[in-house]
């Protein structure tokens, strides 16, 4: 069976074809934008909205800007008994070069490290919401539980977390910007319930500190399974990492043991693939994230499950109702895209530019869903830009005058993917220089330890 759609996706589509025929984007000003969400797609979002003149307020669940760039000791729940969003945990780096990080026209200061620590991402993000003055357009302490089609506008509905009074707000363009890595994935193995360790998900892990001399499982090699194996290695007494990536595996200390995927669990450890077994204390599955988006309510004519949302036009707005836009659904991207999604956005709310007509949209979205399948993907990829992305960034320029990302972000963005598979240990050592549009150079500095130039409180 080659066709990527399910059944369901299918019936979503053609229902949605079938609405929209006589539907004509009828563009009439926007007196008010409602934004979804402060971390580095919201802030995005509300420097072009506050560029563009148009009048905005965004929501956002915790007390803090930011999003996962900010590190917070709790577990599970915030101070106000929210779900936690964030999942930073101490002694992180970025584990790509802050050039394909950086906000357009706002880079960092030329003496930051290329990989800064995410207490370094996190002061750049508070220093951009300063140095835009958003902060006085940002609502804390406001969790989104629904978002509503009602009456050709949008019924935004929060619940403030200090009164936990629920109050509902009519919005004619919404922003949904609340992240894509805050919802764990928890894999199921045989004999899990009976493990008489611990087990959490890496978006629970806070600092290596707890693992002291302890006999730990990490599960999977993605960006944080490679990190925390560098961040445990020297620390446990036995470091047993569980994993299918071919990658050129870094000297870890003499106790750290490669295994394949687990088979299953047993009350003192886990028992693998290849059939042999480790005792194991703690266990770490770094496995990682699903979208969530349950305020949506089912009249938004979005399409989404833990892996997507359709179907959107760029990537970007939900094409049966153009007044909706997701700004940070796309995978397989550099934060710069999120930049220019949050331009294109704002330029769309202002009515700086005009959409094709729906159909020319769901068009345009089916071809590219057709594109997909000619690839060998399936629909579970449909909001990955990976390949394509200067690709992309071109087209938003050309459609809406989003500011052209250099093709060199892509560049450096290639290079750095397998870079650090080959030289996990080291990669973080080397300062990137963009020399042209087209091209960078890098050279060995290794400033670990390095303070963080930006000075904010
Ligand atoms: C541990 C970790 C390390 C990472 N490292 C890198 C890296 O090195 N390089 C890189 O390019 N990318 C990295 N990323 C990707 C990272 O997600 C992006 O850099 C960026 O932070 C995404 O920003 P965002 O605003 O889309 O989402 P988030 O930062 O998740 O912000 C979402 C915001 O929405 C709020 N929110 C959520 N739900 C609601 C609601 N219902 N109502 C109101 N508010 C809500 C949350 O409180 C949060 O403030 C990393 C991600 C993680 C988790
Ligand atoms: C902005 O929107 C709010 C909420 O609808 C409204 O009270 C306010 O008057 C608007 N401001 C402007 C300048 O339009
Ligand atoms: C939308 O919100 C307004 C204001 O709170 C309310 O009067 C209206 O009934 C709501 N509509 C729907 C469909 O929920
Ligand atoms: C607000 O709504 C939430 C559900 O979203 C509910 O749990 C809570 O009790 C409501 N608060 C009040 C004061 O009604
Ligand atoms: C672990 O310790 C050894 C010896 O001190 C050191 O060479 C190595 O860099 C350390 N590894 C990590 C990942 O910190
Ligand atoms: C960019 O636009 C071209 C022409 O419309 C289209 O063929 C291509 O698929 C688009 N690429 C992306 C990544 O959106």
């Amino acid at each position: 069976m080659t066709n990527i759609w399910s059944s369901a996706t299918l019936l979503c589509v053609l229902t949605l074809i079938l609405e929209v025929t006589d539907v004509l984007t009828v563009s009439k000003p926007i007196e008010r934008a409602c934004v979804i969400g402060a971390g580095y797609s919201g802030l995005a979002v509300a420097r072009y909205l506050q560029e563009y003149g148009v009048n905005y307020t965004v929501f956002e669940a915790s007390r803090h800007v930011g999003g996962t760039w900010r590190f917070d000791p709790h577990v599970g729940t915030d101070e106000d008994g929210l779900p936690l969003f964030t999942s930073m945990y101490k002694n992180l780096r970025t584990n790509t070069p802050r050039h394909t990080m950086e906000f357009s026209g706002f880079p960092f200061p030329e003496d930051t490290p290329s990989y800064p620590t995410g207490t370094c991402f996190y002061k750049y993000l508070k220093l951009f919401t300063k140095k835009f003055d958003l902060i006085k357009f940002i609502q804390l302490r406001s969790y989104v539980t629904s978002i509503k089609r009602a009456n050709d506008r949008w019924n935004v509905t929060y619940m403030r977390t200090d009164t936990r009074d629920n109050h509902t707000e009519e919005c004619d363009f919404v922003v949904v910007s609340t992240g894509e890595y805050s919802n764990p994935v928890w894999p199921k193995f045989e004999g899990q319930s009976t493990f008489k360790g611990n087990i959490i998900h890496s978006h629970d892990y806070k600092e290596p500190e707890a693992y002291t001399n302890r006999r730990v499982l990490l599960v999977g090699a993605g960006p944080s399974g490679l990190d925390l194996a560098i961040h445990l290695s020297n620390i446990t007494s036995k470091l047993v990492h569980s994993h299918h990536l071919t990658y050129n595996q870094p000297d870890f200390s003499d106790s750290y043991i490669k295994k394949p995927d687990i088979k299953s669990f047993t009350t003192s450890g886990v028992i693998f693939q290849d059939d042999t077994y480790e005792d194991v204390d703690d266990v770490i599955f770094c496995t990682g994230y699903e979208l969530a988006l349950p305020f949506l309510d089912e009249n938004t004519g979005v399409t989404k499950t833990g892996k997507f949302v359709l179907p959107l036009y760029q990537d970007i707005v939900n094409i049966r109702y153009p007044t909706m836009a997701f700004v940070g659904i796309s995978k397989k991207i550099i934060n710069r895209v999120l930049d220019a999604q949050a331009q294109y956005t704002a330029l769309l709310a202002a009515g700086k530019f005009e959409l094709p007509h729906q159909n020319d949209m769901l068009k345009t979205w089916l071809s590219r869903a057709h594109a997909l399948q000619a690839r060998g993907k399936r629909i579970v990829d449909i909001n990955a830009i990976g390949e394509a992305m200067d690709q992309y960034f071109g087209n938003l320029t050309r459609e809406a005058g989003v500011t052209r990302a250099p093709p060199v972000l892509t560049e450096i963005r290639d290079f750095n993917a397998v870079n650090r598979l080959e030289d996990l240990m080291n990669y973080r050592e080397y300062d990137y220089y963009i020399t042209d549009e087209y091209h960078f150079a890098r050279s060995y500095n290794p400033r670990m330890g390095v303070p963080c130039p930006i000075d904010i409180e």
